[in-house]
């Protein structure tokens, strides 16, 4: 294979010039973003820079003005080529949950299994419920619960049983570390890890969470001025000069982020953790 060639498999969702708007305001303008199969990128910007707009392009909630997205090597903008079984292969975690209230997280599980597998019966779909509460988790007692019945770490839970329903490729994720206490976040962020390494998946990570940035991120895409303006790891976003980014990352709270991730690292080199966790990725 060439290495052209090699380089476009290796994207799995390629943005080029989008164009966002609502009336008079122009929330993307010619952005273009590669995300790369297999890693986790965060995607950080000021609140109403436009992540969750972004996010919801992508999986053809927003019809843009103009641009190009291709997931997975499909082009989601051209009705001609629009293919629903591409909805199937990723999963999604909306800010805010999202979670139907009036049903159960078991039914909430098996919706999208009902929508994209509808003669499966409904024995098996509840087992492949089940199993997915399990994966993200919850505990089996959960399955029978209402959202209202769930802390606020249970029901992001439950919305990620939800995505992984269908055994997705590629994992969207808003916020999903938001309103978590730091353990919970941080058990969290575990979670997402484990997944995207014994799945295999894909993960565009909206969040504002610098700990999460630190632990879990592969790449960090950065949103401001209508664009992506920096994309990389967290040391090449450093060496760039743009005022919001080292506001951000070198911040009181981007610091002390950093140094307790360093810490991490250090006491890992020292006494290795016989299994994967936090702070263990690199
Ligand atoms: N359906 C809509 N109609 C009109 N304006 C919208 C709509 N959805 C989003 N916007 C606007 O688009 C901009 C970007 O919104 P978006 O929700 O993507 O921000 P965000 O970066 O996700 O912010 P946050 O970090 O607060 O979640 C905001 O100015 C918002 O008001
Ligand atoms: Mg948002």
């Amino acid at each position: 294979m060439s290495a052209a060639r090699q380089k476009e498999c290796d994207v799995a969702i390629r943005i080029t010039g989008l164009t966002n708007s609502f009336g008079d305001d122009v929330v993307h303008e010619d952005l273009s973003l590669d995300v790369r199969h297999g890693e986790i990128l965060g995607v950080v910007g000021g609140s109403g820079t436009g992540k969750s707009v972004l996010m919801r392009s992508i999986i053809g909630l927003q019809t843009p003005d103009s641009g190009r997205i291709e997931v997975l090597g499909e082009s989601m903008l051209d009705e001609a080529e629009e293919d629903v079984s591409i909805r199937s292969r990723w999963g999604v975690l909306f800010q805010g949950g999202a979670l139907f209230s009036t049903l159960t997280v078991a039914e909430n599980v098996m919706v999208p299994l009902a929508e994209f597998y509808p003669k499966i019966d409904s024995k098996l779909r509840r087992e492949i419920a089940m199993y997915k509460i399990a994966l993200s988790g919850l505990p089996e007692e959960a399955a029978d619960k209402y959202p209202s019945e769930l802390s606020g770490g249970m029901k992001k839970r439950a919305g990620l049983a939800r995505a992984l329903s269908l055994d997705p490729d590629l994992l969207f994720l808003d916020e999903p570390t938001a309103g978590l206490d730091p353990i919970g976040a941080a058990r969290f962020d575990e979670l997402t890890l484990e997944l995207q390494r014994t799945l295999g998946l894909t993960v565009f990570l909206i969040t504002h969470d610098l700990d999460t940035l630190h632990e879990i991120c592969d790449r960090v895409a950065v949103l401001a001025d209508r664009k992506v303006i920096a994309i990389g790891t967290i040391p090449e976003l450093l060496a760039t000069d743009h005022p919001w980014i080292q506001e951000y990352f070198n911040g009181p709270r981007g610091r002390a982020a950093a140094v307790s991730h360093a810490d991490e690292e250090r006491r890992l080199t020292r006494y290795p953790a016989p299994s994967k966790s936090r702070g263990f990725k690199r």
